[in-house]
């Protein structure tokens, strides 16, 4: 009891939403998702997308907070905690916390270049330059050695930073700040790039889907973003959950996060591709896209200079509040379960992370032989967690929610103790209980089978 006395939570409604929010909206939805809808058909991948969202993505949110907030705990000690006594549960807290250790090394390296173009931003490095140049540009500073990684260090750094505040003086207050922010910067930025001549060529991309364009590439593809960009399958929610209050409705707030990150991820969508189009570049550009794409446009723009900074620094935030929650996962695990102070947890996984990223950042060298898979370790690691370690993680958190967690348990969550959401939890029961499980078994063993 005396450690429950203790655990930090977070202080108000507009803190939880603005820090899962902000676990949610990310790189993942600014710079991955144009990438995939790119690489995967435009039009038919949003659709496949957003038919996940709204059947899994929104219960499966609901279903983590649920179960943290129940345990009150982080992930590992939280499937312990719920498995009444059961072993092997705890299996997949684990898994979490190591996709939280793989996912921070390439999502710091991606958040390393944010950082250097904002500097480049800021020095106008963009001003009157070609495509061409720009590229090559991006493409030299990947390929040096220490200025990408001296980028990295100081993104984790600043993650460890509010991290060792702890939850309502660290993340709470942060994200408070830094979502709204974020939302201003893109809204902004959505107008400027629809106005540019060719605009309705990149809407059309990304909105007239072509149903002949879906197979299993594109399920797997769709499920493993979804699952990147809600935050799903390792626990950060878990853990998010853990410090929310017992008030709080956890329908009403999954809903708010689950659609505000899909309303960001097509915003990020309007912005790139008309852009994109315009300028002649490629769909399936991949990073190309929000690193060289968007400068070219600045450039053509009045108040360019200020645009490109805003946009960068945007990445900055989005790429920074979801990198607190990765670190929250490890960081409270080292706390509850391996007692170690928070200041100690946070620059032990800060700094495992860091290692970590520098294999991520020097396998894209050139003539780098770091690679698994066939895949350089960057990518490697970024299919692996999204495509198999998320996608089976949240597997097993609605077979355990479904299956092993009591039903009086789910409904006492579900509803706080009767007193919402009465109708909606038989319907919501089911859905984690039989359709969900289903589902991501179906999608991940067509794509073996195929
Ligand atoms: N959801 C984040 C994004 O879209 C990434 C992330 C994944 C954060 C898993 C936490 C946990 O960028």
């Amino acid at each position: 009891m005396a450690e429950k006395k203790k655990r930090d939570h977070f202080g108000s409604k507009i803190g939880i939403i603005a820090a899962a929010v902000g676990s949610a909206v990310g790189l993942g939805n600014i710079y991955r998702f144009p990438c995939m809808a790119g690489e995967n058909g435009g039009g038919a991948f949003l659709i496949v997308y957003l038919g996940i969202v709204l059947a899994l993505g929104l219960p499966m949110i609901a279903s983590e907070f649920m179960i943290g907030r129940r345990a009150q705990k982080n992930p590992v000690g939280a499937f312990k905690a719920l498995a009444s006594g059961a072993k092997g549960w705890s299996i997949i807290g684990y898994t979490g916390v190591l996709c939280g250790f793989l996912i921070l090394a390439f999502y710091t390296t991606v958040a390393g270049w944010t950082l250097e173009s904002v500097y480049k931003s800021v020095i106008n490095y963009y001003h009157g330059k070609d495509l061409a140049t720009i590229e090559q540009g991006f493409n030299d500073s990947i390929n040096l050695t220490f200025r990408p990684l001296l980028w990295q260090a100081v993104f984790i750094f600043i993650s460890a930073f509010v991290i060792a505040k702890g939850i309502s003086k660290g993340i709470e207050k942060y994200s408070k700040i830094l979502m709204p922010t974020l939302t201003v910067i893109l809204i902004i930025l959505c107008v400027k790039s629809l106005m540019l001549p060719g605009a309705f060529e990149g809407l059309k991309f990304l909105f007239k889907p072509d149903f002949s364009k879906i197979n299993d590439q594109v399920l797997i593809s769709a499920l493993g973003q979804a699952f990147f960009s809600m935050s799903l399958g390792m626990g950060a929610l878990i853990t998010y959950g853990s410090y929310i209050s017992k008030e709080d409705n956890l329908v009403t707030t999954s809903l708010t996060v689950g659609l505000s990150d899909t309303f960001v991820a097509i915003l990020a969508g309007i912005i790139i591709f008309p852009a994109a189009f315009s300028f002649g570049i490629q769909p399936e550009a991949g990073p190309s896209l929000a690193f060289n794409t968007l400068p070219m446009l600045f450039n053509q723009m009045k108040g360019g200079y200020l645009f490109c900074l805003l946009f960068f620094i945007l990445l900055v935030i989005a790429a920074w509040t979801s990198a607190l929650s990765l670190l929250e996962v490890i960081v409270s695990y080292l706390i509850e379960e391996l007692k170690l102070s928070r200041r100690k947890a946070t620059i032990y996984s800060s700094a495992g992370a860091f290692i970590i990223s520098i294999l991520a950042a020097l396998s894209l060298h050139n003539d780098s032989s770091l690679t698994i898979f066939g895949l350089t370790i960057f990518d490697g690691l970024d299919k692996i967690t999204s495509m198999v370690m998320m996608t089976l993680g949240g597997l097993f958190t609605v077979i355990f929610l479904g299956w092993k967690v009591k039903r009086q348990d789910f409904e006492n969550e579900f509803t706080n103790g009767g007193t919402v959401n009465m109708r909606l939890r038989k319907i919501f029961y089911y859905i984690i209980k039989f359709i969900a499980p289903a589902a991501i078994a179906v999608i991940m063993v067509s794509q073996f089978i195929i």
